[in-house]
């Protein structure tokens, strides 16, 4: 599949699954059950399979919410100017809140999401991110839960896509760079 689009795999499917069962048993210690379920919102359409993976490795009730937001900027890099393209559901106020995001490069579109979810008045807001890029340091957005640090190369699979595709790749690698520039 995708033959030789792919330049080398950056994490396997196997560190996913452990990366993933980690993450979840540190969130899970920090949420112990008290009746309200925990809220996590993933981010359209990058984060959707870490979120399904992560909500079925979580030993509390979570109940999933999905965001899907636009930045303006190029198809590789955000400007932080961002637009909703589908909002939550149902109102966070007084819940225990957790955005579950695929990868934060520049964090730019986290930190508007941080803010606008902050003004619905959850009673907690935290954040788990499968996947970090150096250049998130620039701007200071608190992320309390990440997966793995990543070298700044445009990475593609288990959801992040170039032009719409390469999501259904089970694990995480680098894109051919004759990919991009044929
Ligand atoms: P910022 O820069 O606002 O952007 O933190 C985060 C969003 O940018 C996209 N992004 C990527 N998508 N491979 C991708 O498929 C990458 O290497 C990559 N780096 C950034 C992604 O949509 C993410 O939510
Ligand atoms: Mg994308």
């Amino acid at each position: 599949m995708y033959d030789g689009d792919i330049a080398s795999v950056l994490i396997t499917e196997q560190q996913i699954g452990e990366k993933v069962a980690e993450l979840a048993k540190q969130v899970a210690d920090d949420y112990p059950e008290n009746g309200t379920d925990l809220v996590l919102v993933g981010v359209l359409k990058g984060a959707v399979m870490f979120m399904t993976d992560f909500a079925r490795a979580l030993p509390v009730p979570v109940q999933l919410e999905f965001m899907a937001v636009s930045s303006y900027g190029s198809a590789t890099s955000s400007s932080g100017v961002v637009r909703i393209l589908k909002d939550l559901d149902r109102d966070i106020a007084g819940r225990d809140v957790v955005i579950v995001e695929d990868i934060i490069d520049s964090g730019l579109t986290l930190s508007w999401l941080l803010k606008n979810l902050a003004s619905r008045n959850p009673k907690s807001l935290e954040v788990v991110t499968l996947l970090r890029k150096p250049d998130a340091v620039k701007v200071d957005v608190p992320v309390k839960y990440v997966g793995f640090e990543i070298p700044n190369e445009f990475v593609v699979g288990y959801g992040l896509d170039f032009a719409e595709r390469y999501r259904d790749l089970p694990y995480i690698g680098t894109l051919d760079p004759k990919v991009y520039t044929s």
